[in-house]
């Protein structure tokens, strides 16, 4: 599974919430966090064929195209996903018909503000499960002002928030252990 941040911010809690996914893998489950998204440049058709792909879009692709499952911890900016992780979502929908997010299971969970990042994750949900994945999304985790309690090395003063974060890697394994 490929554990990916919405957040490029050093302190960031979202990445607090990949680390600790790494950290708490259960047996079954590799995680391997994905850092530089922040690398892709923004999605343009005209870079997006074979001769123009660059290099970080075309590895990018590949390495969703070779994971299981995907968890994406990402902020709340403005009601909204944060613009790096929508960036690298339109990056893994094209080419039409044979793209790289597909048939995976995803998960996510946000830390934002005092909303939690309930603004996030219905509008991520639905649009990557009707792009054909299967969203692994209890227990919930929307962690308001989750800045002040994870610290982005994977760490947690609430031990609450290890305990959902354990118990949703058990869902995804439960999810990728479902004969389909
Ligand atoms: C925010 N934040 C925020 N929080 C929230 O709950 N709802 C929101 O609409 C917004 N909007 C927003 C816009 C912008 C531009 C920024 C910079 C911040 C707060 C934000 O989600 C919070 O600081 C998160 O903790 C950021 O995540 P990291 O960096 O800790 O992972």
């Amino acid at each position: 599974m490929l554990a990916v941040s919405g957040s490029l911010r050093a302190g960031s809690a979202n990445t607090g919430l990949v680390r600790m996914a790494e950290r708490l893998a259960p047996a079954g489950l590799a995680v391997t966090v994905r850092d530089g998204i922040d690398l892709l440049p923004y999605y343009n058709a005209d870079l997006d064929t074979p001769a123009t792909l660059p290099e970080v879009c075309a590895a990018w692709r590949d390495d969703v195209s070779a994971a299981d499952a995907l968890f994406l911890a990402v902020p709340e900016y403005n009601w909204g996903p944060s613009g790096v992780i929508k960036n690298a979502i339109d990056w893994l929908t094209r080419p039409a018909g044979e793209y790289a997010i597909r048939g995976k299971v995803i998960s996510i969970v946000t830390s934002a503000g005092r909303s939690g990042g309930s603004h996030v994750q219905a509008p991520l949900v639905e649009i990557l499960g009707l792009l054909g994945n299967t969203m692994v999304m209890e227990p919930a985790i929307m962690v308001a002002v989750g800045a002040e309690r994870i610290s982005s090395d994977g760490t947690t003063t609430d031990p609450e928030i290890e305990a959902l974060v354990r118990a949703r890697l058990d869902a995804i394994v439960a999810a990728l252990t479902q004969p389909s």
